[in-house]
């Protein structure tokens, strides 16, 4: 079957990851998506960086404009981060008509909804998995998995960086600046580490699950936001004294006000599943009307898990892009029309 053409924005981290696993695991990859993923072309600032890991599988260059004008290419994934070029590439493949997946984030909490409803006016995807909790199948889950369900509320580890620095801190007593360098240099932490360490980065994911479970549009503004970086060694080891231990936590949640959107340091008793996720792994805890309380637990950061997440979309995204036109149900697409916008 003739394989569908995939542009790489930007091969950091998880680009790297991305290639490698798409490479390794190809046989059923291609089973699963029904024809053959071929990354064809990869765009970055670092060419020499970039060829050391493409080689010559796929054309190279330094201006990411270039692949998203691309005639050949039917999905870009954006790799870039931020909300400069990014954007602007996002868009533009949109208006190009190509299918877009995506790791970023900031962009979709910040300027999802333009994003989402580009999208669905020119008829393509936005695939996002890979923007929230890494490795964890989340969005699949609270799109697909919990469809039957009203959520009631969503409460989740969904930064690794930080929950990495709170377990070192705990289990080793290292300071804080030091274990923050082992997570920049693990590749867990953001390009500016401020957004993790300020719960800015757990703040946008849960933007985007809140949206995603209760079909509201992206409130990032409205979140409130607090993050690790006023807490002291002797606050967790207190916390722990107590039988407690300190966790940054994304929260979201009905209320008959409207929807609460959360980040803040909380005190969890040690004996829940959630106080004992340590280093940079992730965990969410979802309640369902119907299913009641479910936890997703995972990597939520690093070259292969993220990767994980970003060729599953392009698994679905291949799929979905394939079939028949009449009958394809755009459950990857976010909908803005058919959204009931809640208090906040
Ligand atoms: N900086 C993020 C984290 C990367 O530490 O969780 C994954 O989104």
């Amino acid at each position: 079957m003739k394989p569908i053409n995939v542009g790489l924005l930007g091969i950091g981290t998880v680009g790297g990851g991305v290639f490698t696993v798409l490479a390794r695991n190809a046989e059923e990859i291609t089973r699963r998506a029904g024809r053959p993923i071929r990354i064809t072309a990869v765009a970055d600032k670092n060419l020499e960086h970039a060829r050391a890991i493409v080689g010559d599988k796929a054309r190279l260059t330094d201006d990411a404009f270039s692949v998203v004008d691309d005639p050949e290419i039917d999905i870009v994934i954006e790799l870039i981060g931020g909300y400069g070029v990014a954007r602007e590439l996002v868009m533009r493949a949109i208006a190009n008509g190509k299918h877009v997946v995506t790791a970023n984030k900031a962009l979709l909490a910040t300027q999802g909804n333009e994003i989402f409803a580009a999208a669905q006016q020119r008829g393509v995807m936005i695939a996002f998995e890979a923007a929230v909790a890494g490795g964890i199948p989340i969005i699949k889950a609270l799109r697909e998995g919990l469809s039957a369900n009203r959520i009631e509320w969503i409460a989740g580890i969904i930064n690794g960086t930080t929950n990495f620095i709170l377990s070192e801190m705990r289990d080793k007593g290292l300071p804080f600046a030091t274990v923050l360098a082992e997570a920049q240099r693990l590749g867990y932490a953001e390009a500016d580490p401020t957004f993790d360490i300020e719960g800015v980065d757990a703040a946008h994911k849960i933007t985007i699950m809140s949206a995603i479970a209760f079909g509201i549009p992206m409130h990032f503004a409205q979140a409130h936001v607090e993050g690790i970086s006023r807490l002291a060694a002797e606050d967790i080891k207190y916390a722990e004294q107590l039988g407690y231990r300190i966790k940054l936590l994304g929260i979201t949640r009905r209320t008959p006000e409207g929807v609460e959107l959360r980040v803040h340091p909380t005190l969890i008793p040690e004996k829940r599943l959630i106080a004992n996720v340590e280093g940079a792994m992730n965990a969410v805890l979802v309640k369902g009307d119907a299913v009641g309380a479910t936890l997703y637990y995972g990597k939520g950061a690093g070259a292969e898990p993220t990767a994980s997440a970003v060729i599953a979309d392009l698994v679905d995204v291949t799929r979905t892009a394939t079939a028949d036109p009449e009958n394809r149900v755009p459950h990857l697409a976010f909908q803005p029309h058919s959204l009931v916008d809640l208090p906040i």
